[in-house]
C-alpha cells in the first residue's frame, strides 16, 4: 500500500516534528560514527541536521517516496547525503557497502506493518557499537485517528477505507520495542512522551488539526477518493468533528501528540 506524500503539506508543521526528532537523536551516545541510515528520510531535513552533526559521516537516506526525496535532494545543496528510493521493507543494508554505525528511524515504522520482522535484520547489520533509534507516534486512539475511522465508516466507500485506516494496529508500546531490542543483545533506552502542542497560538493559520493530518493521517482516505468532490466531503465532515474535539482556547488549539521511542546500543565488539 503506497501514500503520495507532499513535502509541502508535511513540512507545514515542522516546527512540532523538529522536538521528537531531537529528543531522539539526543540518546545516541555516538561522537563519530562512519555510516548513518536515516530510513524514511522524507524531505531530508532531519538528516542534513545530523549530517551538520557528524561532518565526517556518510549518510544514506532511503524513501519509498518520488516526491518526497526530489524535495530533500533539492534542500541538500552541499550534495552530502547519498539519497536512495527504496521500499525499506526490501531495503538491504548491504547496499552500503559497509558496516553501519547508526540506523534511524524517525516517524517511519507506524507505516511499515511488518517492522517487527524487520528490526532484527537491521541490528544484525548494525557494527559491532552500532546503534539504532526509532520513533512512531502512539496516537491512534486519540480523536484525530477515532474520527477519521467513525467517518470513514458511514461513507459509501467504507469497505475501501477502513483497511487502509488499521495502520495504528502496526504500532506497539514501548515495553514491546525494549523487550524485541533487548532480546537482540543491545542496551535499551525506550519510553513514550505525549506533547501537548499548542497550534496557531496566533490564530491566523486555519484548521491547524485538519492540516496536520492531511499531511499524515488522511493520506491512505487520499488514495482512495480519489474524485474531487467525494474528497472535498470527506474532509469537510472530518473537520467539522476535529473543530469540536479540538477546540480553540484562548491561547490557541491543544493537540495532544503520544509518540513512543527506542535506541539500542549493540554491543561493542570483545577485547
Ligand atoms: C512521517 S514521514 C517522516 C520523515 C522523516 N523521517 C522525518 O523525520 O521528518 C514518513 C516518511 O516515510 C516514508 N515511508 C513510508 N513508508 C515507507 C516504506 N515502506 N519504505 C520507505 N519509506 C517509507 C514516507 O515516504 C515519508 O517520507
Amino acid at each position: 500500500m503506497s501514500e503520495t506524500w507532499s513535502p509541502q503539506q508535511y513540512d507545514k508543521l515542522n516546527e512540532y516534528r523538529h522536538r521528537p526528532f531531537a529528543e531522539l537523536t539526543s540518546r545516541l551516545g555516538t561522537s563519530n560514527p562512519g555510516v548513518v541510515v536515516d530510513l524514511g528520510c522524507g524531505s531530508g531535513g532531519h538528516t542534513l541536521e545530523l549530517a551538520g552533526r557528524w561532518p565526517d559521516a556518510r549518510f544514506i537516506g532511503v524513501d519509498s517516496s518520488a516526491e518526497m526525496l526530489e524535495q530533500a535532494r533539492r534542500n541538500d545543496h552541499l550534495g552530502l547525503v547519498e539519497w536512495v528510493q527504496e521500499d525499506v521493507e526490501s531495503w538491504d543494508p548491504g547496499e552500503a557497502g559497509a558496516p553501519v554505525d547508526v540506523i534511524l528511524a524517525n516517524s517511519l515504522l507506524q507505516w511499515v506493518p511488518s517492522h517487527m520482522r524487520l528490526i532484527p535484520g537491521w541490528v544484525a547489520a548494525l557494527a559491532p557499537g552500532g546503534w539504532f533509534a526509532m520513533q512512531v507516534p502512539g496516537n491512534f486512539n486519540a480523536p484525530s485517528h477515532t474520527l477519521l475511522r467513525e467517518i470513514a465508516a458511514k461513507s459509501p466507500r467504507a469497505a475501501e477505507l477502513l483497511p487502509r485506516l488499521a495502520r495504528g494496529e502496526a504500532v506497539s508500546e514501548p515495553a514491546v520495542y525494549l523487550f524485541l531490542l533487548a532480546g537482540l543483545g543491545c542496551d535499551v533506552d525506550a519510553w513514550e512522551t505525549t506533547y501537548q502542542h499548542i497550534l496557531d497560538p496566533g490564530g491566523d493559520r486555519g484548521e491547524m488539526v485538519l492540516e496536520w493530518t492531511k499531511g499524515t493521517a488522511l493520506l491512505p482516505v487520499f488514495e482512495v477518493l480519489k474524485d474531487e468532490a467525494e474528497r472535498a466531503d470527506f474532509v469537510a465532515a472530518y473537520g467539522a468533528a476535529l473543530l469540536r474535539a479540538y477546540p480553540r482556547a484562548p491561547f490557541g488549539t491543544v493537540f495532544a501528540l503520544r509518540r513512543i521511542f527506542a535506541v539500542a546500543h549493540k554491543k561493542p565488539a570483545a577485547g
